[in-house]
């Protein structure tokens, strides 16, 4: 019997994360031919179609999504033995990827620099984006770790808690609500609001908070950047809610203002999330212990 290879399960794992055997072509330097011809292979094994066109558009079939499975587990089993037998040839030399939402990347780039400090020799790979983008990097088991707000529940995740992220509204200092001793929420009905796009956590605790107290918020743009926002808020555009913790400068150089609305800070918490299934390797291993550790 003739054998599936690696390299057409790696192959066909790029067709289908991009659905498109052009971009699978691109991104591993490959003529398209050449990735069509390890997809037909696989097939001419299995003895069944693995993606069927509609349109312009590629589908997995219900066995392409069965070898995608397949592919994932065995890349992911290679790459944390890779990892692993880095690990054994000195903890240094170990690759460390991991993903961080928007909302905490300052948070996150101050203690990765603390823990390259005592591990020079360890590359790190970080990706950020927003909470969406973040939960889809886990699921497709393409990081180690991410750090991120709190996880959906139902999800084959390990989440631990290790520090706070207030909420605030801000507005500029000069702001009748800026003023203002107490802000009641019915205050800020009228107030045009500037939010995070959808998919961002911040955006989304938001919406809960307000949805929890019957009343809906009048937003006036949507930006996929919370410097962004901090800028349009100075602009007098509307008010903003943030992380506090992405807020120190223009607060320190009064450039926004906390508004003292009742029920706020809207309380969030920072976490370092893996999937269950996931052999962490000593270095993500001793990035998380660091980060615990920090924290504490
Ligand atoms: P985000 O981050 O708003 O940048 O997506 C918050 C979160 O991780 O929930």
């Amino acid at each position: 019997m003739r054998r599936l290879t690696l390299r057409q399960f790696r192959v066909f794992e790029a067709v289908a994360r991009h659905l498109s055997f052009t971009r699978a072509a691109e991104e591993l330097h490959l003529s398209q031919p050449a990735v069509s011809m390890q997809v037909r292979g696989i097939e001419k094994i299995l003895g069944l179609p693995l993606t069927e066109q509609f349109g312009k558009k590629i589908f997995l079939t219900e066995a392409g999504r069965e070898v995608l499975y397949a592919s994932q587990s065995i890349t992911a089993r290679l790459d944390d033995l890779q990892a692993n037998l880095a690990q054994l040839r000195g903890m240094d030399s170990g690759q460390l990827n991991i993903a961080v939402t928007t909302t905490v990347s300052a948070v996150a780039t101050t203690i990765l620099a603390s823990f390259r400090g005592k591990h020079p020799k360890v590359s790190i790979h970080l990706d950020v984006s927003n909470r969406e983008s973040v939960l889809g990097l886990l699921a497709a088991n393409r990081i180690d770790l991410a750090i991120m707000g709190q996880v959906p529940e139902g999800l084959d995740l390990q989440a631990t808690r290790f520090m706070d992220n207030p909420l605030v509204v801000i507005a500029p200092p000069d702001h009748p609500l800026a003023r203002k001793k107490k802000v009641s929420i019915q205050d800020l009905a009228s107030a045009p609001f500037l939010v995070r796009e959808t998919g961002s956590g911040t955006r989304g605790a938001m919406e809960r908070w307000f949805a929890d107290k019957g009343m809906e918020i009048l937003t006036s743009m949507e930006m996929s950047s919370n410097e962004a926002i901090k800028q349009a808020v100075q602009a007098g555009l509307g008010l903003g809610i943030l992380s506090l913790q992405t807020l120190e400068q223009e607060l320190a150089l009064k450039r926004l203002a906390v508004v003292a609305v009742e029920g706020f800070p809207i309380m969030r918490h920072w976490y370092i999330v893996h999937r269950s299934d996931k052999r962490l390797s000593p270095v993500a291993q001793a990035f998380k212990s660091f980060v615990l550790e920090a924290a504490r």
